[in-house]
């Protein structure tokens, strides 16, 4: 399908733009999803950044797409859409007028504004644009994660763009729901008979959640120090997926049908309370390390402050309560530093009702359904079944795999593509609703006031290492643990 629209980037040359953005729409270029009178409208308030946009553009191309993705038409025909435009965010003397002149005789073509800006200048951003006639029954804002610093926060930022924009303009972005394997959950789990009556408390053991990062950092210190691993992967990321893994199935595949149940997964989350901290969170930071046979500093170091008591992982049980997962637990667990790249969702099922391989010797492993999301996508059913060439008594477990990237590699795609697209078209089923903000908050907000009130400082661990071991004492059962996919 082919788009006509103007897509503004705000923030334009700032680190999101040029790494995601820009490689995103380039690749849709390419592949054909852009029409002809596509533009990219690309803000900044440098008057030399303005005059290079090209090449700083270019740049980017070189340095965040894949060498063979690049050829010269290719870049040639993307630059053609990109059209400069230097403006102040925050003053409608500086730009303003030049900028809106730019949509005279396109009111009838979507218009999307992409905030690649601080929050704080939402409502600025937003008022202006009212103010210069650009909020047309076609225009849409996209906003990054997280919204706000807490539930205040969060409602103040979206009653300021709710004056301007209705909620159905306002696309909040997730981009882990853009991811491919994380769209084929919902398949998974939605088309098949086969999972239809084995998905809950009856069937499945307990679930696992990890996203594990193996960079520091990255030069985001001023925007990761004031967040932490809490407000930065577990309010949105984390329970994203959980709302996507554990949702009943809504009655229609409509945007307001999904988000109806995934609300209901984050009212049902059982709330931590002060006496079940200990117990059920662990908060973590990393000291220096290694992390693939290189030497990496600690996280104060890192940052230049040694007071910071910033967590750069974090590891959660937790429940959901509701007659389908009652007393299954969900484990939670993501950290900056930690030994591999990895991220996925476990699916572990119950152990047969009677073993009769047990007296055997034999010791059966459950069977798993593993959502792998980095850094490979794939799924994979783990059984058990007897050793080829041996006898019969002899198992193993066996992988079943539906490896969708190498089938699918000569189309690459990103998720800032997949979901600039779908805001390009305005389908906003894969983008998150006010109403989610806030139940996301609601449940996360009392740990991090916890921490806030006991004024602990978090557990170390080494860079390169899985985390605090404090984090394998959330299992209850001692058949549970972290599972590393590799290892197994
Ligand atoms: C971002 C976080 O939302 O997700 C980063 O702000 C994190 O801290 C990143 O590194 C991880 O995304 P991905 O797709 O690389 O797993």
């Amino acid at each position: 399908m082919t788009h006509q629209f103007d897509l503004v980037i705000f923030g334009g040359t700032g680190d999101l733009s040029l790494r995601k953005l820009i490689p995103a729409m380039f690749r849709a270029n390419y592949q054909g999803s852009l029409g002809d009178d596509a533009r990219i409208i690309v803000c900044t308030r440098k008057a030399d950044e303005a005059e290079n946009m090209q090449s700083i553009i270019s740049d980017a191309l070189q340095r965040f797409v894949e060498p063979e993705e690049l050829t010269q038409s290719r870049i040639d025909n993307f630059l053609s859409l990109i059209f400069p435009q230097l403006l102040d965010l925050v003053n409608l003397e500086n730009g303003w007028g030049e900028f809106s002149a730019q949509f005279s005789g396109r009111e009838d073509i979507s218009r999307i504004f992409y905030l690649a800006v601080a929050p704080s200048i939402y409502g600025q951003v937003c008022e202006n644009l009212s103010q210069q006639n650009l909020v047309t029954p076609n225009a849409r804002i996209v906003v990054e994660k997280p919204i706000g610093y807490d539930l205040m926060s969060a409602e103040k930022i979206n009653e300021t763009m709710a004056k301007y924009f209705q909620e159905e303009q306002i696309y909040r972005i997730d981009h882990y729901l853009g991811k491919e394997t994380v769209q084929n959950l919902l398949a998974l789990r939605f088309s098949n008979f086969l999972f239809e009556n084995i998905w809950d408390s009856k069937s499945i053991d307990h679930i696992q959640i990890s996203i594990c990062e193996q960079v520091g950092l990255e030069g985001r210190a001023g925007f990761y120090d004031g967040a932490g691993a809490m407000r930065d992967m577990v309010q949105n990321h984390l329970l994203q997926l959980l709302c996507l893994i554990a949702m009943e199935s809504p009655n229609k595949l409509e945007p307001e049908d999904v988000r109806v149940e995934k609300i209901k997964v984050l009212k049902a989350l059982k709330p931590i309370l002060p006496d079940q901290m200990n117990k059920c969170v662990v908060r973590g930071q990393y000291v220096s390390g290694q992390v693939n046979d290189e030497k990496v500093a600690g996280y104060l170091d890192e940052l230049g402050d040694f007071e910071s008591k910033t967590e750069t992982f974090v590891a959660i049980k937790t429940f959901i309560e509701n007659w389908r997962w009652a007393g299954v637990p969900f484990y939670l667990r993501t950290g900056k530093r930690l030994k591999r790249r990895s991220a996925e969702i476990i699916v572990e099922f119950k152990s047969v009702t009677h073993d009769i391989y047990a007296p055997l010797g034999q010791k059966l492993k459950p069977n798993r359904l593993v959502i792998q999301l980095q850094p490979e996508e794939k799924i994979q059913m783990i059984l058990m079944a007897k050793a080829i060439g041996s006898d019969e008594t002899n198992l193993k477990p066996i992988k079943l795999n539906l490896d969708f990237i190498s089938q699918e590699n000569a189309h690459k795609s990103s998720a800032y593509q997949r979901l600039l697209l779908d805001a390009i078209a305005g389908n906003p089923t894969l983008f998150i609703h006010r109403d989610e903000v806030k139940a996301a908050w609601r449940w996360v907000d009392p740990i991090i006031e916890n921490w806030k009130e006991s004024n602990r400082s978090p557990e170390l661990y080494n860079a390169g290492s899985w985390g605090p071991s404090r984090a394998d004492d959330l299992f209850e059962d001692r058949s549970q643990y972290w599972i590393d996919i590799y290892a197994e």
